[in-house]
């Protein structure tokens, strides 16, 4: 495959969701909903809907999948997994802050439900992943600590896959984003188990005496196999 194609298809994938969404939307966009509407509730879920596609190519790009090396180069994976994670990680917090804003503005307090709630923890799992990897040498953390911080982030999409079947209109309400949100944590599942049963991807060696796998020295513990995603 090109790394045009496969540039086109990231991009196309995430696309899927949110014009399913807004096609499907688009005689209430039409309707006089007011300011926070708009400016909070409609970015929100355009941001969660991209965040959640966005955290998925995390996993892809930290699997060192070998189809994926052959097209795009581990150092440029890792490259692209560096900057998803703040363009994603961004997008996240925004979707998280701009609900819970909303329901501020519009209800007077926060309306917890447990869709919400599960939201919300995966937003703090979240966050801790991101800042650990973000200000990783700032606040002097451990290789163990920042990996068991980071790793945490395996942990968030399954959360959210739950929050988003719970209380995500466009998930439960197209079928089309529902089958991919099934298909890419089928996919994530996958790749967890492979990671589980094999250790971390391409970090093994054949023989005792087989030179060790050296990794790009910007990875914080100059090993790739040990990034984990983030969003
Ligand atoms: C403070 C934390 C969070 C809050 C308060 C929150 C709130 C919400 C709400 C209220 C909805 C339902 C929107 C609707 O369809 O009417 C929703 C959906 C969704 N959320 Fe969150 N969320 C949080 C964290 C997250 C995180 C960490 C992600 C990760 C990507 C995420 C991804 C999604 C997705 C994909 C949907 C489905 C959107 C749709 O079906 O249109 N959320 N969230």
């Amino acid at each position: 495959m090109k790394k045009g194609v496969l540039y086109g298809i990231a991009v196309l994938l995430p696309l899927v969701p949110l014009t399913a969404w807004i096609v499907g939307s688009w005689q209430q966009f039409t309707e006089p909903l007011g300011a926070a509407f708009f400016g909070l509730y409609v970015p929100a879920r355009a941001f969660g809907l991209l965040g959640f596609v966005l955290m998925f190519y995390q996993f892809l790009l930290a699997s060192r999948i070998p189809f994926l090396e052959t097209v795009l180069p581990r150092a440029q994976q890792l490259k692209t997994h560096r900057t998803l994670g703040k363009v994603g990680g961004i997008m996240i917090v925004l979707h998280g802050t701009c609900m819970l804003l909303f329901d501020m503005i519009t209800l007077g307090s926060i309306a917890f439900t447990l869709g919400k709630l599960i939201g919300i923890i995966a937003l703090f799992l979240l966050i801790n992943a991101v800042v650990a990897a973000w200000f990783l040498k700032a606040l002097k953390f451990k290789l163990q600590t920042w990996r068991r911080i980071h790793y945490a982030a395996y942990v968030v999409f399954p959360l959210v896959f739950v929050h988003a079947i719970l209380i995500g209109s466009a998930v439960r309400g197209y079928l089309a984003v529902r089958l991919l949100f099934i298909v890419l944590l089928a996919v994530y599942a996958v790749l967890l188990v492979r990671r589980l049963v094999g250790g971390q991807p391409g970090t093994k060696t054949k023989s005792p005496k087989a030179p060790k796998v050296s990794a790009p020295a910007s990875t914080p513990e100059g090993t790739a196999g040990a990034e984990a995603p983030t969003a």
